[in-house]
């Protein structure tokens, strides 16, 4: 791994074996974007473009015609000289003009990765393992820089960018706009490639071409939000899932963001990720630095799996933290599709009984276990537990899961407030709203204004108050609606344009505190299903709940979308009743176990009333992902089939030391017309034997890579087969 600067070419170059970066300094002051890729020993810039004079261009430097920054494949394009595509940045200075001139002043090379304060971010555990460059650009007519970070790793095919804003000068700053990258690729010949969807209906997969004009992913939600996702992916046209050129940026933020791919009029595609100029806005006083969070690049020759194996080894390895970064996740079993509002001390116990019998290792109490709340409509911020429906407290209950060999969970949804709650009714002026209008509700709640300290302090100290009180071992933080009114009491007018970062920053503040003081806690995020599921997340609670979809169809489509950016160790997944409850749809229990073990093994349903034959399917299942969870969720996976597109759904998992294989093969509805198309497995080694355990048979690795499996038929729907190989014998050749 490397970071130079070859003067010649006053050009800077990362790489690390495997891939490179590399960009010059043009006319001593502009930053002009040269290659991502596949690595170049030796980038001396034979690609770079022509200078021609075109129409309409402007010219920064007046004696060169030729010379437009409108033309430039640019590093971090301005607004206002001449490059009239989707600008990174907008300041705005006191008098109200939107004017900069940023320049390059220098760079320095720093071992490691530096921290993003108050905010997530990849980081490195040795500063052996990074090396990031640091390009500064100045405008001094305004006594302000602008700092590009580049992380390049020493393990991973990635680079992580992201920007400061620094005021040395008198005068206030707004900023307007702020990216924390961007980038041109030459020609337009993409296809890129989005997340969509919606409640229950996460993690869509949508790739269209780039064309002649933008193609814009964002949220205003106030979140990352189940309708959209901040991570894009531009792909060459003939790249698939295991072939071809791929970039993946992702944002490491949880909040309002805006992606932007626009192709432009010389046949150029400029890629984007940042803060959503329609919901952000930062006033920086003299002598403040604003940090953008960071985006994630990531670089693959072979596909999306490829970029997915970066992306989920980058994560798992270096953005997650805590004791469950690395220890196995506990087989979990959640209160809510049993019994919804109406838990207590009583059925809680005989439930979890039957669920230590079962091998299940965490019992969950989810919502309804706090003073008064018996439906969504009350007390959401009143964090003391009922003591009519657990007469003995939190304690307790969970002494008494203890007793039975399980870790004890609990729910909270710690940003929210009822009106009718004891907390509104001391504070309303706690809730995000303009004084001026009545707020608008959502699931009968408010959303509290996290931007006050206060807020965030009575958050943290509640929270805490119970962790402390019983033995609780996991949590599931939920967050269930969206923000409107935009508008805090906390801040002055000025201010209100930064309300939605602001509450971001509360927000991280408020799980770094938790995650610190209690680090043996397994923190799960939920929001209403997979609605805030983004890296910013992973970063304090390394699990979330992927889909409040539990039907076993709906969730394989989700968790396959899911899976272009996060591991499978990162998703939970639960078993559910039949007929489901959001879809009405009957599915076998082994259909639903093969979606479900193919994340974080949980269920979410009452055993007491489960026929004995079907319990003692249960206990098979939790018993065997026991054996494999190390596969599943250390592994690597390989998305073979999507079932978004088709009847059919395949992928496979590899242990970290290639020895186990893990197929799994679905398919939706029975076909009249049964197809034998074999599968073929990836990421085995051609020259080892494989014995597949179910059947003692064995096979070559190169037969499952290249001859693949062909599924028996079955005159069913929702058939699924798991298939277990473990490597057999020495290499044949
Ligand atoms: C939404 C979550 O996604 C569900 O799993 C459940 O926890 C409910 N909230 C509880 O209100």
């Amino acid at each position: 791994m490397e970071i130079k600067y070859i003067e010649q070419e006053k050009t800077f170059m990362l790489s690390n074996g495997r891939i490179s970066y590399a960009f010059s300094v043009e006319k001593n002051r502009y930053l002009m974007h040269g290659y991502f890729g596949r690595n170049i020993q030796n980038y001396r810039g034979i690609s770079r473009p022509y200078f021609y004079d075109r129409g309409f261009c402007s010219n920064p430097i007046p004696e060169e015609r030729t010379f437009s920054l409108d033309t430039l494949p640019q590093e971090y394009p301005d607004m206002n000289q001449g490059d009239f595509r989707s600008p990174a940045y907008v300041i705005q200075t006191e008098d109200g003009r939107r004017v900069t001139r940023f320049y390059y002043k220098n760079y320095r090379i720093i071992r490691g990765k530096p921290i993003l304060p108050g905010l997530p971010s990849v980081y490195t555990e040795d500063d052996e393992e990074a090396l990031t460059l640091c390009v500064e650009l100045e405008d001094k007519t305004m006594n302000a820089g602008i700092a590009l970070y580049y992380t390049i790793f020493r393990d991973y095919d990635a680079v992580c960018r992201h920007v400061e804003v620094i005021n040395a000068g008198k005068q206030e700053l707004y900023l307007e706009r702020l990216m924390s990258m961007s980038m041109d690729f030459p020609g337009t010949g993409y296809d890129v490639l989005t997340m969509t969807g919606g409640h229950m209906n996460e993690k869509n997969l949508n790739r269209r071409p780039v064309s002649s004009d933008s193609v814009v992913a964002e949220s205003i939600r106030g979140c990352s939000s189940p309708q959209a996702t901040p991570g894009i992916v531009l792909m060459e046209k003939e790249a698939g899932e295991h072939s071809g050129e791929v970039w993946g940026f992702q944002f490491v933020y949880s909040g309002d963001f805006q992606a932007v791919v626009q192709a432009g009029q010389f046949k150029s595609t400029r890629v984007q990720m940042g803060m959503n100029p329609l919901t952000f806005g930062w006033n920086l006083k003299s002598g403040e630095r604003f940090v953008c969070p960071e985006t994630v690049l990531v670089y693959s020759g072979q596909g999306l799996n490829g970029m997915s194996h970066t992306y989920h080894s980058l994560y798992r390895k270096r953005l997650c933290r805590g004791i469950y970064r690395d220890k196995e996740r506990p087989v979990l079993l959640n209160s809510w599709e049993a019994f919804e509002f109406h838990v207590n001390e009583e059925k809680c116990r005989t439930l979890a009984g039957e669920a230590a019998k079962l091998g299940i290792e965490l019992f969950v109490v989810d919502d309804g276990w706090f003073k008064k709340r018996v439906d969504d409509k009350r007390a959401l911020g009143d964090w003391t537990w009922d003591r009519e429906k657990f007469p003995g407290g939190i304690s307790r209950l969970a002494k008494d899961i203890r007793s039975m060999g399980m870790d004890f969970g609990i729910w909270f949804e710690p940003e929210m407030v009822s009106p009718d709650s004891d907390l509104y009714r001391s504070h309303p002026d706690w809730i995000i709203r303009s004084p001026d209008y009545e707020p608008v509700l959502s699931r009968y709640q408010y959303v509290l204004d996290l931007s006050n300290p206060e807020v965030c302090k009575y958050v943290i100290h509640s929270v805490a108050g119970l962790l402390e009180a019983a033995d609780i071992s996991y949590v599931k933080w939920d967050m269930n609606r969206h923000m409107t009114d935009l508008g805090s009491f906390y801040l002055d007018g000025k201010q209100q344009r930064e309300l939605s970062h602001r509450y971001m920053l509360g927000l991280y503040y408020i799980l770094d505190t938790l995650n610190r003081k209690f680090p043996e806690i397994l923190f799960e995020g939920c929001s209403s299903g997979g609605g805030r599921y983004d890296a910013g997340m992973l970063y304090y609670m390394p699990q979330t709940w992927a889909s409040d979809n539990s039907d076993a169809i709906c969730r394989m489509k989700i968790q396959y979308g899911t899976s272009l950016f996060f591991p499978p160790v990162t998703m939970g997944a639960h078993v559910s009743v039949s007929p489901n409850l959001q879809v009405g749809r009957e599915t076998p229990l082994a259909a639903r176990f093969t979606i479900a073990m193919s994340g974080n093994l949980g269920y979410e349903m009452d055993f007491r009333i489960l026929p004995e034959k079907e319990k003692e399917t249960v206990k098979e299942q939790i018993a065997f992902y026991k054996e494999v969870r190390e596969v599943i969720q250390k592994g690597r996976f390989y998305r073979l089939i999507n079932p978004q597109t088709g009847n059919v759904a395949a992928w496979n998992f590899v242990s970290e030391d290639e020895q186990t294989v893990i197929y799994c093969y679905a398919q939706i509805l029975s076909e009249a017309v049964q197809v034998n198309t074999p599968v073929k497995l990836k990421g085995l080694r051609e020259n080892w034997n494989y014995r597949f355990l179910q059947d003692g048979s064995c096979y070559g690795g190169d037969e499952l890579m290249y001859a693949g499996i062909t599924a028996e038929p079955v005159k069913k729907d929702f058939i699924s087969h798991v298939y277990i190989f473990k490597k057999e014998g020495e290499n044949r050749k």
